[in-house]
């Protein structure tokens, strides 16, 4: 499976498409965001932050992801956004097929240190194992805001760049270039493209990715992907889907008690925007 993973980066950068990353913390998030992958015939990753991972459990992720796998299906388990070495280590233990080590809040030097680290202990259980690093300071949470500040010294630097990838061996590196965590309702979330274009240029060998893809137009996304990114995050926008469709449904129907009944509409407006992102991301038909 890890292998595969490779593969796929290799044939997205290659074609200029992305693999498409969202986050679940319940079975029916998962089966909607595989099942849509699978219609689109599209390659996919799923993830688990540290709150995610604790709702759901570490263990039952796992098991989750791995009946789909064992059925055939090209998809795989991320630790996204995984902040210490400890909760890296019980997810590399766990059976999960790839991380995000997250440090870029720590000054420089400390992110370096980390994430050398982690890459060392996983490369070392196998050497196929992608790790992934973050650099830059990417504001906001999932979830609607109305603004969150954000300026170009947030930005991922390009010299930076090249030698955080050197000095750690980071298979993806996040980065910062107008993106934030979050919808924000009374801001407009621009990328910079040129900046994309400078760091590609410093890391030229490095898979990026672009995180807090949810309320970015649809355009930027794609000028995005045509310039080098090659796996984009979206969590937000699929849990207001999620939440939306679920408070209709309460509200149409409030003595509905059964949850596979009123949950339906949450599961098939999740596959809804988990498909749009899927064409969006110039994914579907890479199988
Ligand atoms: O890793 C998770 C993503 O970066 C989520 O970002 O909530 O803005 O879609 P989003």
């Amino acid at each position: 499976m890890k292998k595969l993973l490779k593969n796929y980066f290799e044939k997205a950068k290659k074609e200029h498409w992305a693999i498409g990353h969202f986050n679940f913390s319940t079975a029916e998030q998962l089966k909607a965001i595989v099942e849509a992958a699978a219609e689109c015939k599209s390659p996919v990753m799923v993830a688990t932050s540290e709150g995610e991972t604790k709702f759901i459990g570490r263990q039952q992720a796992v098991a989750l992801v791995k009946s789909w796998q064992g059925l055939g299906y090209p998809v795989w388990l991320n630790a996204d956004h995984h902040k210490s070495f400890d909760s890296i280590e019980e997810a590399v233990d766990e059976g999960y097929d790839t991380v995000l080590i997250d440090a870029s809040k720590l000054p420089y030097d400390e992110n370096v240190k980390l994430t050398k680290q982690v890459v060392e202990f996983a490369k070392m259980k196998d050497p196929l194992y992608m790790v992934e690093g973050e650099l830059g300071y990417l504001k906001g949470d999932s979830k609607i805001e109305t603004k969150v500040e954000i300026s170009p010294d947030d930005y991922t630097k390009p010299e930076q760049a090249r030698e955080f990838v050197m000095r750690t061996g980071v298979d993806r590196l996040a980065i910062v270039f107008g993106n934030i965590h979050g919808i924000v309702t009374e801001q407009s979330e621009r990328l910079d493209i040129d900046r994309l274009k400078a760091v590609v240029a410093a890391v030229p060998e490095t898979y990026l990715v672009l995180h807090g893809a949810s309320g970015l137009p649809a355009e930027d996304i794609r000028e995005a992907i045509k310039n080098g990114i090659t796996n984009v995050h979206i969590n937000t926008e699929i849990r207001v889907a999620y939440h939306d469709a679920l408070q209709k449904e309460l509200k149409d129907d409030p003595s509905e008690t059964t949850p596979y009944k009123m949950l339906q509409l949450s599961f098939d407006e999740t596959k809804r925007v988990v498909k749009e992102k899927l064409e969006l991301f110039g994914s579907v038909g890479k199988i």
